[in-house]
């Protein structure tokens, strides 16, 4: 696998492609089991498997949650590696904003609603760096999960709405074997925690009301951000020992 760190790198490598097939996968870092499946959609479809692993700081709305992201580096390449990518795409700040964030993409409906409505400017941020992304890579695919359903809804909302020759392809949601979503996030709760978590997703699940699904949540230990039905499914954000965990299932 080739680690290219600037655009210009990236030009060079991509005018040897010719026409062949380019998929990618963008990420943040801290890549688990949840990201591979991805990786290996994404490897298996195309001729030419690109990744990026880019801690994005503009769709942080809390500095803390940032500062505390569990990423390490070396582990991500080996996953990536293992997964048989050939490109990963790692840029600093000042590659991906030479404008220092003066011009963003923003969504002015649906981005507001959800968790869009508890991290204000969270989405800016994410439409923002992906369109960077698709502009830099110029992938023929690129891989979503459906664990963050919203984005997902909303970066399709950009590619028709910007006419991108892209196809975006969504990914099901990865979970435990007990039910809890996948995430970098789990990282940082306690062994305690670990062990309450995948109680988000069982209660989620349940044939309850929003009302009586908060209550036991609530009950089981969590702060509940939101829990909200929307076309056909159901989302929900909380968080246990401070960490913001999220979900959502077929309403
Ligand atoms: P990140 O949270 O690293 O996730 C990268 C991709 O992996 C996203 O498409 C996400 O939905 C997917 N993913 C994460 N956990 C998953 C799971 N358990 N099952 C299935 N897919 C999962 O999402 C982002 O990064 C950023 O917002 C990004 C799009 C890279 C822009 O900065």
């Amino acid at each position: 696998m080739k680690i290219i760190r600037t655009v210009e790198e990236w030009k060079k490598e991509r005018e040897t492609f010719k026409n062949k097939k380019i998929g990618f996968v963008p990420t943040m870092g801290g890549l688990h089991a949840g990201h591979l499946s991805l990786m290996k959609k994404c490897r298996a479809e195309n001729e030419i498997a690109v990744a990026s692993v880019y801690l994005n700081p503009t769709q942080f709305n809390d500095k803390k949650d940032l500062e505390t992201y569990p990423a390490n580096f070396d582990d991500d390449v080996k996953l990536l590696e293992s997964a048989g990518i050939d490109y990963l795409f790692a840029p600093t700040y000042t590659v991906m904003y030479p404008d220092d964030y003066k011009y963003k993409v923003i969504e002015t409906d649906f981005s507001k609603m959800l968790c869009g409505a508890k991290r204000p400017g969270h989405f800016d941020g994410v439409l923002t760096v992906v369109m960077k992304f698709f502009n830099i890579i110029r992938p023929t695919n690129a891989y979503f999960g459906e664990k963050d359903f919203q984005q997902y809804q909303l970066l399709k909302g950009m590619v028709e709405a910007f006419f991108l020759d892209i196809n975006l392809i969504p990914c099901p949601i990865v979970r435990e074997e007990n039910g809890l979503a996948i995430s970098s996030r789990n990282r940082k709760l306690s062994a305690e925690g670990l062990a309450k978590a995948p109680k988000l997703h069982e209660i989620l699940a349940m044939k309850k009301s929003i009302a009586e699904k908060e209550a036991l949540l609530t009950e089981a230990g969590f702060k509940v951000d939101y829990i909200t039905e929307y076309k056909g499914r159901l989302y929900a954000a909380a968080f246990l020992e401070d960490v913001r965990l999220i979900d959502n299932v077929n309403a």
